[in-house]
């Protein structure tokens, strides 16, 4: 791949960011035989892979479908998962002859690690002849009525297409920028409401005594509503308690879906399913015993907290029916109000991002801007934790790939 900028051509495509979805992108579209550039920042191209799924990227999800995303155009991410499905990915993975697994039913890792995605992603670029080139900081980018104009500290860029994959605001650490969103502004298409998804809750007061306490729980919202009145799914799966509040895969997913102060409802016994029978028969069976008897199955730090702020100090036995009511009802639907998020300096995405109305499905081409072209995490698509969001990352890419 060439690293500098040939200013007397006339590109077909000049992708800005060399991500996840810019290099999938430019990849699609230099061996379909367009002249593409991407332009980013960094000094290294798919750093958030990298650090991905512990170092080993979780590339894909192979229940990818549309209703693993969230977007206030719920239909819209359809298309181009369908023409870029997660067996599509692993087929290329396989074809780099990348060893992987599958982790918690249809979360693929790779086994050795994410540099072999960055370098399979590369060597895809390079079959199309794409030209890399980092270290560019874009300072301005306009379009004449034929072509974009992209001026960087290293120099001018002239193409026939601009393709937005610069990503979202998550990780600012990471070189993480509202780049896209701005652009996408700048040339009159709409943004939606941003905020940071996948994201550690943050409570007050913390109930940091219980920092360190993890257990499998269904994590769900109070209320249920979620963003534009749909019903927020409920997630089983961990949560961790924290020195700030609460994390863990079940609470990332729910933060995803969480509007402003709505309360999180847990339930600590996802796996039981009469909670009040089992808590009365082992009060018939052990009416001596203590309190944190009742609940064999919970951390004892746990269990110590939820029993002093359900009974009274004597043994189970003289405990009244309301009281055992009461400890099941907070077994099953503890109400968390959390203050806020850890935000985007921990959020694994950013969600929200440039609305979907304005682009079509097929191609991720500005509907109003012909030429314009925005993919991945800067688009208002946002998936589960899991794989999700790099296989949008894919799709997009592809589906922008093809039409440039
Ligand atoms: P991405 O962020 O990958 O790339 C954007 C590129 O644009 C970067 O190279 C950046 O340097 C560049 N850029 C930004 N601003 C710029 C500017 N102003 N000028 C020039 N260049 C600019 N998802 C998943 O499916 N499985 C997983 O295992 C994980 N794990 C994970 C761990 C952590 C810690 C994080 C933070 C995130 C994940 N994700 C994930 C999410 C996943 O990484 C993310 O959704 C994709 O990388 C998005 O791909 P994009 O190409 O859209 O953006």
């Amino acid at each position: 791949m060439e690293s500098q900028a040939d200013k007397s051509v006339l590109l077909d495509a000049l992708v800005l960011g060399a991500g996840a979805a810019g290099l999938m992108t430019a990849a699609v579209a230099g061996q379909g035989g367009a002249r593409v550039a991407v332009l980013d920042h960094a000094d290294e191209p798919g750093r958030k892979i990298l650090i991905s799924g512990g170092g080993r990227c979780n590339f894909t999800h192979l229940e990818a479908q549309s209703d693993r995303y969230i977007s206030a155009n719920p239909r819209f991410a359809r298309s181009a998962l369908s023409a870029c499905t997660p067996q599509d990915f692993l087929g290329l993975v396989e074809r780099h002859h990348i060893a992987w697994h599958e982790k918690d039913a249809g979360q693929l890792f790779c086994d050795g690690s994410a540099r072999q995605i960055v370098e399979m992603l590369l060597a895809e670029c390079t079959r199309g002849q794409v030209k890399l080139a980092l270290g560019q900081q874009i300072e301005d980018v306009s379009h004449d009525g034929h072509c974009f104009h992209v001026r960087t500290n290293r120099g001018l860029w002239q193409s026939r297409t601009l393709v937005l994959a610069t990503g979202g605001l998550a990780i600012p650490k990471l070189g993480a920028t509202g780049l896209s969103l701005q652009l996408a502004r700048q040339f009159g298409l709409k943004t939606t409401d941003v905020a940071p998804g996948l994201v550690p809750l943050t409570l007050s007061p913390s109930l940091a005594e219980l920092a360190g306490v993890s257990l499998p729980v269904t994590a769900s919202l109070a209320g249920g509503a979620g963003k534009a009145g749909r019903q927020a799914p409920r997630f089983t799966d961990g949560l961790v308690f924290t020195h700030r509040g609460l994390s863990g895969p079940a609470i990332l997913q729910i933060s995803s879906y969480r509007q402003g102060p709505q309360p999180v409802c847990l339930n600590l016994l996802p796996h039981e399913k009469d909670v009040l029978g089992s808590l009365l028969a082992l009060r018939q069976a052990r009416p001596k015993a203590q309190g944190t008897a009742l609940l064999p199955g919970l951390p004892v730090r746990l269990a110590r907290m939820l029993v002093a702020e359900t009974m009274d100090e004597r043994p189970v036995g003289a405990q009244s029916l309301a009281t055992m009511r009461r400890l099941a009802e907070r077994l099953t639907r503890w109400e968390l109000t959390p203050s806020g998020t850890e935000g985007y300096a921990k959020a694994e995405v950013m969600r929200g991002g440039i609305d979907t109305h304005g682009l079509e499905q097929k191609t991720m081409e500005a509907k109003t801007v012909p030429g314009l072209f925005a993919v991945g995490e800067a688009v208002d698509v946002t998936g589960w934790l899991g794989g999700y969001n790099f296989q949008w990352a894919w799709a997009s890419g592809t589906a922008a790939g093809r039409a440039l």
